[in-house]
């Protein structure tokens, strides 16, 4: 191929394949209709979204049922070391290379003392958590989440409590984190046996203060002068901080865009970024039918639609105010998430609560939005997969171990593969119809390249049939084939247990070596990782 652009190329490609149309499903690289059954990716290095940011693939950490005790931290086990620590979780976490993990809360924050959790363990309080009706020994707070963090060499992003707590509360734990010393907090961080300053730069301002289920949940307005404040003073004390602004909860909210907008007017020049959260379920959530999971699979691409739409609100608030200043995306809660949704920890310490197990199905749905959060690399900063261990979460603990849920495989290989810039793919694909949502492309692809590193993160939604791929290259093609895995099975429904910890297991993908044009088929409802190199 010797055009230099990239229209012409696009054109010569549809003039020997089947046609482009215009009908682009959405901002990133699927152009469905294809009258063809195979399925064609054009790789031109040039085209690029933006540099891949790697805290979009961050998680949580809530003090939630089993999330903390008994998950990462249980001082007593065998597996655990001097700080109490689980070695086994540590270790896989730090493996896994997660870049950055949310904390405390969810909801779990809003009616938070963080002092509750500092200094001697002796003196801590037990109290109730009336988020999640448990009881909380406050044994691991602040200090050790941190020191936790720098064991597994993840960023940390705190939370504050926007419900029962005050900016100045707020404030007062900036300056025990951030500030070196000689000041009241900073002096009692020292105290606690802590010299040198954390020097903690992302920061939510709240959670889901949009919600009649939070602690404190107020008026979009009233939120957003609380949040206006609480940054004011947190800025006091360290300019460099990076705020993140409550948005919407979820698209589902009767305020979705009205919340967003109405803070926004009231604190934009103060934060960096908002918040948006959802959780994506295959069933009837009004009357718990079955799903249908030829349109579950689709749901990435509402993923898509609310990161569209929330930027759209910080473009118009951002225009309205003359601002040049540009608002970033942390899309700090996302999984699917139907089945264990009772919260209730009936009064007991470490409940098993929302213990979702995931099935192979789930697992394809989470490549599909590990490939959503690439492909809006340039507005997304942070987002996080909630949560991380035992809640919602790939892994799950008992006393002798761990296990991997389905979902791990998709969430691990963009840890692992996905690097360096994010590629602006054109995707020609057979599509399927979902009612109310119309053509839905079966193959969903991301892409990033890192050097002379290519790798295809490839989702089949095609429940039934394999399909033939083709990847054309703009430039000379990578000659070796590196990591190539895929995640596929007879059994959509079929989940990872103790018992039976790789009954849904990646296998070796058969990738073939590249040509100017590279052929090969991905399995029926299967997600894959590519990677070339030359
Ligand atoms: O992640 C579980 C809960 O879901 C969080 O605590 C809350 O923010 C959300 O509603």
């Amino acid at each position: 191929m010797k055009s230099n652009s990239r229209r012409s190329f696009l054109k010569q490609t549809a003039m020997a394949g089947t046609a482009l149309t215009a009908n682009r499903w959405f901002k990133g690289n699927v152009f469905a209709q294809s009258a063809s059954t195979t399925a064609r990716i054009y790789v031109d290095p040039a085209q690029k979204i933006a540099t891949l940011e790697r805290k979009v693939f961050g998680s949580f950490i809530e003090h939630l049922g089993r999330a903390v005790y008994g998950g990462i931290y249980e001082p007593g086990s065998r597996l655990a070391d001097a700080n109490g620590f689980r070695k086994d979780v540590l270790e896989e976490i730090k493996r896994m290379g997660v870049p950055i993990i949310r904390y405390p809360g969810g909801n779990f924050v809003s009616g938070y003392n963080w002092l509750d959790g500092v200094g001697p363990k002796d003196k801590r309080p037990v109290v109730l958590d009336k988020a999640w009706n448990t009881i909380e020994t406050n044994q691991f707070g602040t200090n050790e989440f941190l020191e936790w963090c720098r064991a597994v060499g993840s960023e940390p992003l705190l939370g504050l409590n926007l419900g029962t707590g005050t900016p100045e509360m707020a404030a007062a734990l900036v300056e025990y984190c951030n500030q070196e010393k000689g000041t009241k907090w900073s002096e009692l961080r020292r105290e606690h046996g802590v010299e040198k300053p954390h020097n903690i730069k992302y920061w939510c301002i709240g959670n889901e203060m949009d919600g009649w289920w939070q602690i404190g949940h107020m008026p979009a307005r009233e939120y957003g002068l609380k949040a206006r404040d609480c940054a004011n003073q947190m800025r006091m004390i360290d300019p460099s901080l990076q705020l993140i602004a409550c948005g919407s909860s979820s698209p589902g909210m009767q305020t979705y865009l009205e919340w967003d907008r109405q803070v926004l007017e009231e604190c934009y020049d103060m934060v960096d970024g908002i918040s948006l959260h959802c959780y994506y379920r295959n069933d009837d959530q009004e009357t718990g039918a079955g799903g249908d999971t030829a349109k579950f699979l689709s749901f990435n691409l509402e993923m898509e639609n609310q990161i569209n739409e929330i930027a759209g609100v910080c473009d118009y608030v951002k225009a309205r105010n003359r601002s040049s200043k540009k608002l970033w995306l942390s899309f700090d809660e996302w999984n699917v998430w139907y089945r264990a949704r009772n919260g209730d920890g009936k009064r007991q310490q470490a409940p098993h609560l929302l213990e979702e197990v995931y099935n192979l199905e789930d697992a394809l749905l989470v490549g599909g939005f590990c490939n959503s959060l690439m492909r809006h690399a340039e507005r997304v900063r942070i987002a996080c997969l909630a949560q991380l261990v035992n809640v919602i979460a790939p892994i799950t603990t008992n006393a002798d171990g761990f296990f991997r849920h389905t979902i791990y495989y998709p969430y691990a290989w963009t840890l692992q593969c996905a690097r360096g810039e994010v590629l602006d793919l054109a995707v020609e694909s057979p599509t399927y119809n979902v009612q109310g949502k119309g053509a839905v492309p079966y193959l969903d692809v991301s892409g990033t390249m890192d050097g002379k590193n290519v790798t295809l993160f490839v989702l089949n939604r095609d429940l039934n049939k394999a399909r033939d791929v083709e990847v054309i290259w703009r430039e000379a093609a990578p000659d070796k084939v590196g990591f190539s895995q895929v995640l596929t099975g007879r059994d959509l429904k079929a989940f990872n247990s103790f018992e039976n910890p790789n009954k849904v297991a990646p296998q070796p993908f058969e990738a073939p070596k590249t040509g100017s044009k590279t052929k090969f088929q991905v399995p029926a409802h299967s997600y894959t990782v590519i990677q070339w190199s030359s």
